[in-house]
């Protein structure tokens, strides 16, 4: 039986749809969730959650009542007004989104008066214009559409949904907007309600915002090394004054993920479309790329040439409490380090299985103890708690070599180097 809060569907059932789904449900709604991946579908079925994110697996479990999973869209059509997109919209070798698995959808919306799109994919600014056109050409012009980024990060997913930022709604003024905007309501967010292509471009100007403000402190964090300054108090100093904040001053080896690297190259390409050469896009991909190389010539200042040389990498997802392994900076290094004639062995709590199938090369451990054993050198690649917590005159016995590079700061330097180890950050002292 239907409760009183509006039932929805829910196309796609990756990081962003399952959590909208369970999410939704949690506050009191009936969702019909369709991915066209038959595997991911029975798994949901079965109680199963096919991805790593904290607290998932509880908010499913808890809301199975309310919870459908489906291979068609038939059920989410009858019982749902509001369908919810979350496909992915991964990069094409242009640098645009790739928008075939959003277009899969709307050709096949059938006609209705009822029924609304709400957009939670990523997509470049002029999409819900476009779908709009195309519903229009295709004989569905009742077919509404909302613009509704979605903000959530892995790894606190779930919070991110319960508790956002803000909510973006972008609309015609019509019952589709008011009626996301009724969903969203018991979160009791801060709500900016305005134009399609307004939100679209929320979405993409917030992810190329922060993607700059960590190039920025990476090349900080370089200047840092050749100046003798310590970029952990430089950004401390920095990120107290509140025009600037704490948040993304974290120097290391780059940024990775499904979100940022894409949807950077997608505002950049976007703007290049529509006759805009936005410059400093340009430097922040390109210090990102330079910096997932940086750990090479910090290997090489230690070890000399890397041919023969043990690397045990210590994390691959590319950030903790994740699997997702999409555009990890330890693909980039890994591969580096092979190509120069390294062994690279690797660990990681979460994402070995999705790891093994993108590493071709690399040997992989079952605990960081293992992997360190006879390496030559130790990267942290991934800033997973479990590393924080190492017992390093452990990790110390086990090595051949002595040095440790910490490519995400995060680890206790007076620690390592009290086991007699070397200690390399990035910027640091
Ligand atoms: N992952 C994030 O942290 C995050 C955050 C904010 C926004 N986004 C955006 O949300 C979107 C989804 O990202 P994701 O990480 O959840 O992707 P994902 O790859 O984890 O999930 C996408 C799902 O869509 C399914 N799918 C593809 N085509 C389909 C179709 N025609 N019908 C039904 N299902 C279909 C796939 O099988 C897959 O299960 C992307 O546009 C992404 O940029 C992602």
């Amino acid at each position: 039986m239907e409760g009183s809060r509006e039932p929805i569907g829910v196309i796609g059932t990756g990081y962003v749809g399952l959590v909208t789904a369970a999410g939704f449900a949690e506050l009191g709604s009936y969702v019909y969730c369709v991915d066209i991946d038959a595997n991911k579908i029975a798994r949901l079925k079965g109680g199963e959650i096919p991805i790593y994110e904290p607290g998932l697996e509880d908010m499913v479990a808890r809301n199975r009542e309310r919870l459908h999973f489906s291979t068609t869209l038939e059920e989410a059509l009858e019982h749902a007004r509001l369908l919810f997109v979350a496909v992915g919209t991964p990069p094409t070798y242009s640098g645009d989104a790739d928008l075939s698995s959003v277009y899969a959808v709307v050709d096949a919306m059938p006609p209705s008066d009822r029924h609304a799109l709400v957009m939670k994919s990523t997509v470049p600014v002029g999409t819900g214009r476009s779908i709009r056109r195309a519903f229009e050409a295709r004989g569905k012009a009742g077919f509404r559409y909302v613009s509704c980024p979605e903000f959530l990060k892995e790894g606190s997913a779930v919070g991110d949904f319960l508790n956002p930022d803000r909510v973006v709604v972008g609309d015609e003024g019509d019952w589709a907007g008011d009626a996301v905007v009724d969903l969203y309501a018991p979160l009791d967010a801060p709500l900016v309600r305005t134009d399609i292509p307004s939100a679209e471009m929320v979405k993409l100007a917030s992810n190329a915002f922060l993607a700059t403000k960590i190039s920025f402190i990476n090349e900080i964090a370089n200047v840092c090394e050749e100046t003798g300054s310590n970029v952990l108090e430089v950004a401390r100093g920095m990120g107290l004054d509140d025009r600037i904040g704490p948040k993304f001053l974290q120097a290391g080896i780059g940024f990775g993920g499904s979100c940022f690297p894409k949807d950077v190259s997608a505002l950049k390409q976007l703007a290049g479309n529509s006759g805009y050469h936005f410059q400093l896009l340009n430097a922040v991909i390109e210090v990102n790329e330079l910096q997932k190389r940086r750990v090479i010539s910090k290997l090489q200042k230690h070890l000399g040439t890397l041919v023969g040389k043990e690397i045990a990498l210590l994390g691959l997802a590319f950030k903790p409490e994740t699997d997702d392994m999409r555009e990890a900076s330890s693909l980039v290094l890994s591969a580096r380090l092979l190509a120069d004639g390294a062994s690279v062995r690797a660990y990681d709590p979460v994402s070995e299985e999705e790891a093994r199938t993108l590493m071709p090369g690399v040997g992989f451990a079952d605990a960081a103890l293992e992997v360190v054993e006879g390496a030559d050198a130790v990267v942290l690649v991934t800033e997973w708690k479990e590393f924080k917590q190492l017992d390093w005159g452990a990790v110390a016995q086990r090595m051949a070599g002595d040095l440790v590079v910490d490519g995400r700061n995060s680890l206790d330097s007076v620690a390592v180097r009290a086991a007699g180890l070397s200690y390399e950050g990035i910027g640091t002292r």
